[in-house]
């Protein structure tokens, strides 16, 4: 009986529609958090936390050290390009970009930061609020540039990437003595929750709806730290790691109570621990990879940080479920 069948226009309709939601696309990478996403914003403020100088950038396209604090790219670059945008992301403070280029993607990130204003302070790198006033700039930017219609669509429609946190730990309470002499390292993860929860908060009313929000990787298991490890030297060191799994529980809380709570807002929490710890565990850190003509072959690049390659292996398993979140 005919009525059971579609007719051709109402597929047509159909089809149309589906084509539309599958073309509601990401326009943008909007990058904020510390050197584990700066590409390049510390090499244009007075900081001595710079990787603008060889052998950072060695496997760069081109060979030439950025201010990635990595052998190449970094993960946000990697998620930038598996969205079909640029393979790189550039950085906001560097006057060889202008807003044409950031209006497919634009980094706030600066190296050495935290959450806690304090820690920003111990290298003098961009606090993170100033990377939201820079963010705020860039909307006024963007919509002089493209008019009012299209900058809200790329605000609303873009993927906020945030990656911070490691810094505030290693860097300052663990480092100087101010903050553990204000705090139990149980307060100042509540402390820095609180900042976190205010910073996603001002993102969403600037008009942010997506987001990636990236927890700590296990940061024992750091070369620094495992070279410290008094306990059992090469070793990660147990007690980051669990203070690592501690504090991603906590943002991983926060993420469900501010998904339930802002209104249209979609907040996936990017935990790295475990692929990173599976990456650790599967590989051993005898060699230096400077010295090493094949990065490829380690985890980490410098005493801090991942190699390009592993900064590929922990974006392509996020990308994984972004795609699914955020076409
Ligand atoms: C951005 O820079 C490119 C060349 O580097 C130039 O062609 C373009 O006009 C500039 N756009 C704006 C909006 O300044
Ligand atoms: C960090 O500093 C900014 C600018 O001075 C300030 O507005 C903000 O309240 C500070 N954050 C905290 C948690 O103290």
């Amino acid at each position: 009986m005919a009525e059971h069948y579609l007719s051709p226009s109402i597929l047509c309709i159909m089809l149309t529609a589906l084509v539309s939601l599958a073309g509601a696309k990401v326009p943008a990478i909007i990058v904020f958090g510390d050197s584990s996403v700066d590409s390049g914003n510390n090499n244009f403020i007075q900081t001595m936390a710079r990787a603008n100088f060889e052998p950072y950038g060695r496997d760069f396209p081109g060979g030439r050290p950025t201010g990635r604090f990595c052998n190449g790219r970094l993960s946000s670059d990697f998620t930038s390009e598996a969205y079909g945008l640029k393979p790189t992301v550039p950085a906001y403070l560097d006057p060889s970009y202008n807003i044409s280029d950031y209006a497919t993607g634009v980094c706030f990130a600066s190296a050495g930061t935290g959450y806690d204003n304090s820690t920003a302070g111990v290298l003098g790198v961009i606090p993170l609020w100033k990377e939201v006033e820079y963010y705020k700039e860039y909307q006024h930017k963007l919509t002089a540039y493209l008019g009012r219609r299209k900058a809200a669509n790329i605000i609303r429609e873009s993927l906020y990437l945030v990656s911070i946190g490691t810094n505030d730990f290693l860097e300052n309470y663990y480092t100087l003595p101010d903050r553990r002499s204000q705090f139990s390292i149980s307060q100042y993860q509540d402390f820095l929750i609180g900042i976190a929860e205010v910073f996603l908060k001002d993102l969403y009313k600037l008009g942010a709806r997506k987001m990636s929000f990236t927890g700590i990787s296990p940061m024992g298991c750091l070369p620094l730290e495992r070279v410290a490890n008094l306990d059992d030297p090469f070793s990660c060191a147990t007690n980051y790691n669990d203070l690592a799994v501690d504090f991603n529980g906590r943002l991983r809380r926060l993420v469900r109570k501010l998904n339930q709570e802002l209104s249209g807002m979609k907040i996936y929490f990017a935990n790295p621990y475990d692929i990173i710890w599976d990456i650790v565990q599967n590989h051993h850190v005898t060699d230096n990879p400077l010295t090493c003509s094949d990065a490829n072959k380690f985890v980490f690049w410098d005493a801090f940080h991942p190699t390009e390659r592993t900064n590929q292996i922990v974006s392509d398993y996020f990308f994984k479920h972004l795609k699914n979140l955020f076409h």
